[in-house]
């Protein structure tokens, strides 16, 4: 049993608010904990941006029934691989929302200055998401 690591990014549904946010973080982080999966999850309110780790049959088990969730669409995924550590072991599943200090790191990774993971490497995306996740609450 492998340990791997997926990053997908999508696009939010029209009439998505708060509520769902705290909702979706609820239920992964039961559902998460239950299966030794952890993650990240950034949202700048258009785009979701997420990494999941564990083993290779629950990552997957978990992006099977985020693919078929109807609060988000256009799901894309960015990076597949087997890891050898994981980077977010402290969280069943972090949360990012967007800032200041995340708007100050786009550029860095990414051609563009706003945010739009469809335009960025699988590799940048890992990296964004890495230095984000510096001042997340380990949730
Ligand atoms: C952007 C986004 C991220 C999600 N992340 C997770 C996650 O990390 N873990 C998880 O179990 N469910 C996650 N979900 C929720 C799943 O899509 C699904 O609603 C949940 O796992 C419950 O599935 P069930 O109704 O089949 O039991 C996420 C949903 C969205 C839209």
């Amino acid at each position: 049993m492998f340990l791997a690591r997926l990053i997908y990014t999508s696009e939010v549904v029209e009439g998505f608010d708060q509520a769902d946010i705290e909702n979706i973080l609820k239920v992964a982080r039961e559902r998460n904990e239950e299966l030794n999966v952890t993650g990240m999850l950034f949202f700048n309110s258009r785009y979701f941006l997420q990494c999941l780790e564990g083993s290779r049959s629950n990552i997957n088990a978990i992006y099977h029934r985020i693919l078929n969730d109807s609060r988000h669409t256009n799901p894309v995924l960015l990076d597949y691989r087997e890891i050898i550590e994981r980077d977010f072991s402290s969280w069943r599943m972090g949360y990012i929302a967007e800032t200041q200090n995340t708007r100050d790191l786009y550029r860095q990774f990414s051609p563009v200055s706003d945010f739009n993971a469809y335009r960025m490497s699988g590799d940048s995306c890992y990296r964004l998401l890495k230095h984000m996740a510096v001042s997340a609450p380990k949730l």
